[in-house]
């Protein structure tokens, strides 16, 4: 029995190394979310290999949206329509989501929406929240970007501010695996971190009071390089987990402070925070504590919607599809994408 009433989008996002699908119900309400990590494919090789994502996006896309439209309850004749994430992102993964979103959507007769994930990131806050106040400005913090974006609306975003060369997450990914914490990095040198010192090492805090909305972490990442390598192994015990600590905080500072200017320049009072790194704990705290001192109110993305999902895609995907940004089946993948930028 058909029910698009409800709402409810089929989201599949396969941009980087997870396979992912869910169902959401008009754009806010999470039925189901599958993740399928493929971490232990590439924790050998440190990193993503591109060869190897598609190939496990082949292999699993079918059974995680399988998964998902058992999980919600829904098959798919329920479905008002199919969103899947066209770009950014690496383009064989990106094209193995796309060929599976848009067979699904011929033989099911589903409408197709293409999603921005970068824009999906931004989403992930209005999951959960029957209502989100606009505009606000969004920190978006994730593997491959950070940028502070102006949301207008879930279908009017702004870039405002990106980083001049690493992502933060990248930063992240990078120190972790030269201080030999291994992959992911995020999470591990965040364990770590807890362990350490900030105050141990001074960090330099990269243009933290220049470029206006833009962000910088190559240095930063190139002084704990530096400052790991001055550390000798077989010197003090401890010191590993000191430069997480120290490195994480100059991090923070760099992301909590500038959100906060943009914001008090473009006159937004509410902020938001996002995308993988938004995961992290001190961040999530610092920001909260700032927010809180200055009188801004905080959207956080809930954890699980932090890192890559579906959900965010399938709630963004909804937002299209009701403003009828239709895709077809000549929808390709646009793995440079940029957000605030319609159609791909
Ligand atoms: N607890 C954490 N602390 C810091 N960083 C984290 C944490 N958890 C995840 N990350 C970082 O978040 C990133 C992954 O986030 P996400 O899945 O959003 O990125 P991506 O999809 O690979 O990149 P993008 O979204 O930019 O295309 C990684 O760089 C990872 O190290
Ligand atoms: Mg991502």
């Amino acid at each position: 029995m058909a029910s698009s009433n409800r709402g409810l989008v089929l989201g599949i996002e396969t941009s980087c190394d997870d396979t992912c699908a869910a169902v959401v119900a008009g754009g806010v309400g999470v039925l189901s979310s599958v993740v399928a990590s493929q971490d232990e494919l590439h924790v050998k090789f440190g990193g993503v290999v591109p060869e190897h994502a598609s190939r496990r996006h082949v292999e699993v896309a079918l059974p995680a949206i399988e998964q998902s439209l058992a999980d919600a309850g829904v098959g798919p004749r329920d479905l008002s329509a199919l969103a899947v994430t066209a770009g950014p992102g690496l383009v064989g993964s990106l094209l193995v989501g796309l060929s599976t979103a848009k067979a699904l959507a011929m033989s099911w007769r589903t409408p197709l929406v293409a999603v921005n994930h970068v824009e999906a990131h931004a989403y992930a806050t209005f999951l959960g929240r029957p209502a989100v106040p606009l505009p606000h400005l969004c920190l978006t913090v994730s593997g491959g970007h950070t940028n502070l974006m102006l949301v207008r609306s879930p279908l009017r975003m702004e870039l405002v501010g990106s980083t001049l060369d690493d992502s933060a997450g990248e930063a992240f990914d990078k120190v972790a695996s030269f201080l030999g914490f291994g992959y992911p990095g995020g999470p591990a040198l965040e364990a770590r971190a807890a362990k350490g010192d900030a105050s141990a090492f001074q960090l330099p805090r990269p243009v933290i009071d220049s470029h206006g909305h833009d962000f910088s972490f190559s240095g930063l990442k190139t002084a704990v390089l530096t400052r790991a390598r001055d550390c000798a192994d077989g010197q003090r015990h401890g010191w590993r987990e000191d430069l997480a600590a120290a490195f994480q905080c100059a991090t923070v500072d760099v992301l909590v402070h500038k959100t906060v200017a943009a914001a008090r320049e473009l006159g937004i009072a509410v902020v938001s925070l996002s995308g993988g790194v938004a995961s992290n704990r001190s961040l999530r705290l610092a920001m909260s504590r700032r927010a809180a001192a200055e009188g801004l109110e905080l959207l956080l993305a809930s954890p699980e919607y932090c890192t890559d999902n579906a959900a965010m895609v399938a709630g963004l995907g909804w937002q299209l599809f009701r403003a009828g940004a239709l895709a077809d089946v000549g929808l390709d993948a646009e793995p440079g994408w940029r957000p605030g930028v319609h159609p791909p």
